[in-house]
């Protein structure tokens, strides 16, 4: 198989990029944040880069992510499914592949483990690290809608609800190292998806659920809004003169939310319960670890341009190896260098 970093869009040599990160450094005054491309956005197409960003991997002395002395998730992770509505089995393998890559110490560089090696950087008050283990836990099929076809934020707590209440295999109530991930099929709307959100975390409130779980929600956008939430394996119609890139298991909704499972997952860990790792003054509305990088998978990587990937012999683009599989991940706020940094960065 060829395997090899290809200039997706134009891109400069590393050398010119390390010269670039410097002069950009000197000159960056904005704050950082990710790029999608949310419908908003779609006017200023005259701003879309097709090389290397200002805002170059989100290197900035402006941002100050700051610990807020509340836990972190220094216990092994047991992460346990709830696929809402109508998922097909070769869509599950994807995901749980994803999932069970994150501890497997096996996989070829650059690997999904290499890049959970950025978020094990973070601490809680007492010097523990987020834990290096992190493996997947029960799983419950909730294949009728049992809240329907619409999902609010609320709602979603009842989905969470009547899966740890379940008669029949209920999911195991752990609130110290569980973490329960609600995955809806691309026939489900929920609350502000596609518009503002491509996924969420927070935690459950016992008024609901009865225990307060961190919890995440991720819909696949296949139907609703591809060009948004699964960027950039298809690319919105304004985009002109941007190629969808080809994705790395064949199905581009899911594909697409590995990185968005990725980003909630490192929050998750690093600010389960919004009180600890997290940018900006305003804690109703945090700016999280892999916020601040949301859209960079590679070196040279900001706005609408991807950084360099890696091209499999199928065509297929990605930046990291996990069992057997690749998948393409955004990259994470790096504690230590103060720059988002992933395991294919070319000059780390
Ligand atoms: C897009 O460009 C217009 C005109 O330059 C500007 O008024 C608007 O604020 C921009 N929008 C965004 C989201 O940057
Ligand atoms: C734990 O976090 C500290 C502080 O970021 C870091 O120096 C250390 O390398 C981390 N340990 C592991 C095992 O990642
Ligand atoms: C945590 O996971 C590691 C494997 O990664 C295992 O050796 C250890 O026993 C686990 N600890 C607990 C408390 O389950």
């Amino acid at each position: 198989m060829r395997q090899g970093c290809v200039h997706r869009y134009p891109a400069p040599p590393v050398p010119v990029l390390l010269l670039l990160t410097l002069l950009f450094s000197l000159l960056s005054i904005s704050p950082v944040s990710g790029w999608r491309p949310w419908p908003h956005l779609q006017t200023n197409t005259t701003d879309l880069e097709y090389g290397p960003s200002k805002k170059f991997e989100g290197s900035s002395e402006f941002v100050h992510l700051r610990y807020h002395m509340g836990p972190v998730l220094t216990a092994n992770i047991t992460v346990h499914t709830i696929w809402y509505g109508t998922w097909q089995k070769s869509q599950k393998r994807i995901i749980r592949g994803f999932l069970n890559s994150i501890s497997s110490v096996d996989s070829k560089h650059p690997s999904v483990s290499g890049w959970w090696k950025t978020v094990r950087l973070y601490t809680d008050q007492t010097g523990a690290n987020i834990t290096r283990a992190v493996r997947v836990g029960e799983e419950k099929n909730d294949r009728f809608y049992s809240h329907g076809k619409s999902l609010t934020r609320l709602s979603i707590q009842s989905v969470i609800k009547s899966a740890v209440t379940a008669s029949t295999r209920p999911l195991p109530v752990n609130p110290k190292s569980g973490l329960y991930l609600l995955l809806t099929s691309d026939d489900v709307h929920v609350q502000d998806f596609c518009g503002q959100v491509c996924g969420f975390h927070y935690f459950t409130f016992p008024s609901i659920v009865g225990y307060t779980l961190p919890y995440a929600w991720v819909g696949n956008s296949a139907k609703q809004c591809p060009g948004v939430c699964a960027y950039p394996f298809v690319v919105p119609v304004y985009m002109t003169g941007f190629k969808p890139l080809k994705s790395p298991n064949g199905d581009s909704g899911v594909d697409g939310m590995i990185s968005v499972i990725a980003h909630e997952i490192a929050e998750l860990a690093t600010n389960p319960l919004v009180n600890a790792w997290y940018a900006g003054q305003d804690p109703s509305f945090p700016t999280e670890i892999a916020d601040l990088c949301e859209g960079i998978y590679g070196t040279g990587g900001g706005g609408s341009y991807t950084g360099q990937l890696m091209d499999g012999s199928d065509g297929a683009t990605y930046n990291v190896n996990g069992g057997g599989r690749r998948f393409l991940v955004q990259w994470v706020w790096n504690p230590v260098l103060n720059y988002c940094s992933g395991p294919n960065a070319l000059d780390q």
